[in-house]
């Protein structure tokens, strides 16, 4: 697919996915390039009069949201969100999904933790049979960096720690991540809770029972995914 075509794809969904915003609503702003192009979308309505607060899922979307004069509420403050919006690395059709290629992969798990309804909106090049073609982020906390690779070297996932600019990346949270490569995964809900176990691990990027709805826009469509 062409950067202009995925770009049209990423820009027809998020236009889709502010239209389950009500007035009044506390709504979960994701983090990447389709959440942000829905942020956009979302100032220009509220412009035009809607009212809600928004919770942001990262520093960067803090700051594009305080940019475009979106009304905020910290992550932590928030004990409930009505919507979320955010994008995915690779989803299944099982409402799967791997995130954090952003590094945003906690907050995000968070935000839509506290979801009554987690949108989840993206092209169509994210869409898989099975996860793990795109490596698994494993957020850790760098006191535990070395107890955390051997754990991860235990189950076979050649752990790398991410670098960016040259130099070691460190997320929102002051914490480092490893890209884990699992191969194909056959269950993703177990690997989950195996990851979840290992102390030092913050947050994984499987996200499994977090999602309500998947919009894909394939060409001129919107694909809906939900639970079967
Ligand atoms: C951020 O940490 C990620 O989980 C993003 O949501 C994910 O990388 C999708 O980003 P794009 O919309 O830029 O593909």
């Amino acid at each position: 697919m062409s950067n202009e075509n995925q770009n049209n794809e990423k820009l027809a969904v998020a236009e889709k996915a502010i239209t389950f915003v009500n007035d009044g609503d506390i709504v979960g702003l994701g983090t990447g390039s389709t959440a942000t192009l829905a942020i956009q979308q979302l100032a220009k309505l509220i412009a035009n009069g809607l009212k809600i607060q928004a919770v942001p899922s990262s520093e960067a979307t803090k700051a594009l949201a305080i940019s475009l004069g979106i009304p905020l509420l910290a992550l932590g403050e928030a004990s409930s969100i009505d919507i979320s919006i955010d994008g995915a690395d690779e989803f299944t059709a099982n409402l799967e999904l791997i995130k954090g290629g952003g590094g945003a992969l906690f907050r995000e798990k968070v935000m839509a933790s506290l979801s009554k309804k987690s949108i989840i909106i993206t092209d169509s090049s994210k869409r898989v049979e099975k996860l793990g073609a795109f490596k698994v982020p494993i957020e850790f906390n760098p006191n535990a960096e070395a107890y955390v690779f051997k754990a991860l070297q235990k189950l076979s996932s050649h752990p790398v720690k991410r670098i960016k600019n040259d130099k070691v990346f460190v997320t929102d949270n002051g914490n480092c991540i490893f890209d884990t490569d699992f191969g194909l995964i056959d269950n993703p809900t177990v690997l989950a809770s195996e990851l979840d176990q290992i102390v030092g691990v913050l947050a994984h990027g499987i996200f499994v029972n977090l999602t309500s709805v998947i919009l894909m826009a394939h060409g001129d469509e919107i694909i809906s995914f939900t639970k079967k």
